[in-house]
């Protein structure tokens, strides 16, 4: 048996929650492998709606396995409040969650050094969610991380004294004004509460599963352009989101990998700063805010808006080897006289779809193809033929332009309002 793997194309927030939630029959575990609490996963179903930080969208499904991988980073504060508000629904997360002795733990203090830093930035700010990401990856990568294991070790508390003290200098050397007591008890608190659950060596498990037979779907998080590697750098995120970190973010060989199911949403959003060539700040960007409820799962901040951008998408599938794609939101789009797409930019006036070095730097002026509209409610359509034939023919310019094939599309949140092709 092999591996899949569902993971963002753009920005992140393209559906993938729901994505998976709708994939998760077809799968006996699902597991995330990189990003944390940064990551806002919705999912619909029965006239409500749930968003997952750091559990895996399998979790709903009595069936599933659900991992949290080794290239995740966990904060207990919030895996505690999440897995009460899960429990809440019935499910029995005790039974069907595993979490990787190996991925690294957001302290209070990380989440601190996150704001420090973000405040010293000033106008240059990623706009992070301020969950402590970009610290706590920074600590894995300088060796000097705090590991899930580590919590029920013996040397925890020397570990987590050394980290606070590192962090401390850090945060005065910042001027940031804070005070821990008021965070570390709920800390410790919650790392009591997850001793309570499977914290095992998840390399080992995972590719036992395979071995045995389980099929396997592993969840991204954020999207290819927020990628730590090839994402708009620095307006990025801290890990990679794409493909490869799936590999390493379980402990699953290249070759265990199977389809690449890329989402994309049918125009383009952005939270937080950093480039977007096809950005639409203007009464239709308002429009695209309003009508596909563009605002964070995570931080409830307003998304930016644009147009579907295709050399930023051919990018993405490229560097995933995206063999499946779904497009999402679609329903979205319906009542605009025109939609317009992004085939090309124009760079120096010479026309291209490769991406420059650096986008915010380049004059980039997207080369845009106009489209017919379409109208109705999609959400109601159930098969690929009923929906409008003016949607067609874009989806099918997507498709010819790509070379991969659009085999779902999305028409709504909700569970059942998806449309297999
Ligand atoms: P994720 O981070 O990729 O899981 O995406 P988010 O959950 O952050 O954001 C996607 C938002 O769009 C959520 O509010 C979803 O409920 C919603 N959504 C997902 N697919 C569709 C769709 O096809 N149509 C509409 N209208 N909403 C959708
Ligand atoms: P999901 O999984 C959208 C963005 C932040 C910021 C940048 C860095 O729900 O798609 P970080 O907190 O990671 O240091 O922030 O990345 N960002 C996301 N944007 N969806 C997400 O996750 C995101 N996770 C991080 O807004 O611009
Ligand atoms: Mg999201």
């Amino acid at each position: 048996m092999k591996v899949d793997v569902v993971l963002g194309l753009q920005w992140g927030d393209e559906g993938k929650g729901k994505i998976v939630d709708v994939l998760t029959p077809k799968y006996d575990v699902v597991a995330r492998f990189q990003g944390g609490p940064n990551a806002g996963h919705s999912l619909e179903f029965g006239g409500n709606k749930y968003v997952l930080n750091t559990i895996p969208s399998g979790i709903f499904h009595e069936h599933c396995i659900n991992i949290i991988g080794n290239g995740v980073v966990v904060d207990p504060v919030q895996l505690k409040k999440e897995i009460e508000k899960a429990e809440t629904t019935g499910v029995d997360i005790r039974k069907n969650l595993y979490i990787s002795e190996k991925a690294h733990v957001i302290l209070p203090t990380h989440r601190l050094v996150d704001a420090a830093s973000e405040a010293k930035k000033g106008v240059h700010k990623v706009g992070s969610t301020l969950r402590g990401i970009s610290p706590t990856y920074q600590d894995k990568i300088g060796r000097s991380g705090m590991r899930i294991g580590d919590l029920i070790g013996q040397n925890f508390m020397s570990k987590y004294n050394t980290a606070v003290a590192n962090h401390k200098i850090l945060l005065d050397s910042l001027g940031f004004e804070y005070n821990l007591a008021d965070h570390e008890p709920a800390f410790f608190e919650a790392v009591e509460f997850l001793k309570g659950f499977k914290i095992v060596n998840t390399e080992y498990y995972v590719n036992q599963l395979i071995t045995d037979g389980k099929r396997v779907l592993a969840e991204g998080a954020q999207g290819t352009l927020l990628d730590i590697d090839f994402g708009s750098y620095p307006f990025v995120t801290s890990s990679n989101t794409i493909t490869g970190g799936a590999c390493s973010g379980l402990g699953i060989a290249p070759q265990k990998i199977n389809k690449v199911f890329g989402i994309f949403k049918a125009y383009c959003t952005r939270v937080g700063n950093g480039p977007f060539p096809t950005e639409q700040e203007n009464e239709t960007g308002e429009l695209l805010r309003k009508l596909g409820h563009e605002f964070g799962a995570t931080t409830g901040r307003p998304r930016r808006t644009g147009w579907l951008d295709l050399p930023t998408l051919k990018y993405a599938i490229m560097l995933n080897g995206v063999t499946d794609l779904i497009c999402t939101k679609s329903d979205v789009l319906s009542g605009f006289e025109e939609v317009m797409l992004c085939d090309s930019y124009s760079i120096n006036g010479k026309i291209t779809d490769e991406l420059p070095f650096n986008l915010l730097d380049a004059e980039v002026t997207p080369q845009y193809k106009a489209f017919k509209g379409w109208s109705g409610n999609l959400s109601s359509m159930r098969t690929y033929n009923e929906l409008p034939e003016t949607f067609r023919t874009y989806m099918d310019f997507v498709e010819s332009k790509i070379g991969v094939p659009v085999n779902m599309i999305s028409v709504g949140p909700d569970r059942e309002e998806t449309i297999a092709k």
